[in-house]
């Protein structure tokens, strides 16, 4: 059986990560996969993450089961985390199950959406993650997509966005992201939400809310300001969140799908289902990471210092969007950089061709994705001159 198969190629994210270990090149840069980095080019686990574990494995009482849904607290602040004040006025509204990682929660997702109806389709931003596509397929969805990026202009293609999503049958699924688009870094202002918002009531798909860097893009509250938006707006509302990034805690897997719908009735039988679409997959979701973000959120301290944590992070980040634009400029490209001091969170389009990024890689390690887009949080002091040397020479 298994000797029919046929090879399939390394994902285009992840095959990165190990072309670059392998690298010899010692002024090599991983720009690829979306991992915050330190000025010393680390991931490092964040302090108030290293506070909760000590105090979890001085207080973990039990190894048992922790149940389909996972830690209801960690669930329920998580609620907080994504809507704000609106969580306590949706509660009866609102169901969350805690999921291995974001991409976890979407599978779960998809899953659901099957159960509500084999037929939809998921629409999804041209460009969108490299994964999206595939696993709404593999969980037998299909999945159209409708413009968003503007790769001529650097901007989004709203007028062309909204006229698709006028089209979107009812009952389907449209997918956007909260915050720091990836792959683009480019977002929806406030009045654009607000068109989103009120096209998905018109028209009456679902939204689902694909967040997974609340807190790299403006603040917490301003990231989740469309999901909220759209909370208040619509009757049912997907959302996949993730604290991969912003507790830094990739490695560890923990998400979260939360479901809104109209009333606590059809919330509870939604739940139900939810329930029931994590038992047929993983059964429940590993303790640990969700018991750290549990204990962070639960005290004043913890959550303060993770608030400055992640402060640094964006601000870092956002310093080094300056720098790229800066340090290119300096080069004497031709082209305009200045976009990517606009755009958020970790991602941008370098905006180069196939053989560019071939050279990046070959010439001087230089990893990025074959979309040509870059992790900014991949740059530093100590390795800007010679990103933007490269970057100048395979341009010229
Ligand atoms: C990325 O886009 O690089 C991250 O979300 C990591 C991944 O799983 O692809």
């Amino acid at each position: 059986m298994f000797s029919e198969l046929k090879p399939l190629p390394t994902d285009p994210i992840l095959g990165l990560m190990a072309a670059y270990k392998q690298d010899t090149n010692p002024n090599k840069i991983d720009l690829g996969v979306g991992v915050y980095k330190d000025e010393q080019g680390d991931t490092p686990v964040l302090r108030a993450v290293k506070k909760a574990e000590a105090f979890r494995l001085e207080n973990e009482k039990t190894k048992s089961y922790i149940g389909l849904a996972g830690n209801l607290d960690f669930c329920h602040k998580m609620e907080s985390l994504l809507l704000g004040e609106h969580s306590a006025l949706l509660a009866n509204r609102v169901r969350t199950a805690q999921t291995p990682g974001g991409t976890g929660a979407l599978r779960v997702a998809a899953e659901f959406i099957k159960r509500c109806n084999t037929n939809a389709t998921v629409w999804v931003t041209t460009p969108t993650w490299a994964n999206h596509i595939s696993l709404f397929e593999a969980a037998g969805l299909q999945v159209k997509e409708y413009p968003y990026y503007d790769y001529e202009n650097k901007g989004l293609l709203f007028d062309e966005m909204i006229a698709a999503l006028k089209q979107v049958p009812k009952g389907d699924i449209v997918l956007l992201h909260a915050c720091c688009h990836n792959p683009s870094g480019m977002d929806l202002n406030a009045e654009q939400w607000q068109v989103v918002a009120d096209l998905a009531k018109e028209v009456g798909f679902t939204p689902l809310i694909d967040i997974a860097y609340q807190g790299f893009g403006a603040s917490l509250d301003q990231d989740a300001y469309g999901l909220r938006l759209l909370a208040d707006t619509v009757e049912e509302l997907i959302i996949c969140s993730s604290c991969s990034k912003n507790f830094g805690l990739y490695r560890e897997r923990v998400g979260a799908c939360t479901l809104i719908s109209k009333d606590a009735a059809v919330a509870d039988i939604s739940n139900s289902v939810l329930l029931s679409v994590v038992r047929s997959i993983y059964s429940m979701p590993p303790a640990h990471g969700a018991d750290i973000v549990n204990i962070i959120l639960s005290s004043s301290e913890l959550t303060q210092m993770w608030h400055e944590e992640l402060d640094e992070m964006r601000t870092r980040i956002n310093g080094l969007r300056t720098l790229i634009k800066d340090s290119l400029a300096a080069k004497g490209v031709a082209q305009d950089f200045s976009f990517i001091d606009k755009q958020n969170g970790m991602f941008s389009f370098l905006g180069i061709n196939k053989e560019q990024i071939d050279r990046l890689q070959k010439g001087y390690g230089i990893y990025i994705v074959g979309s040509s887009r870059v992790n900014v949080a991949g740059i530093s002091q100590a390795n800007i001159n010679y990103f933007a040397d490269a970057v100048a020479d395979v341009l010229k």
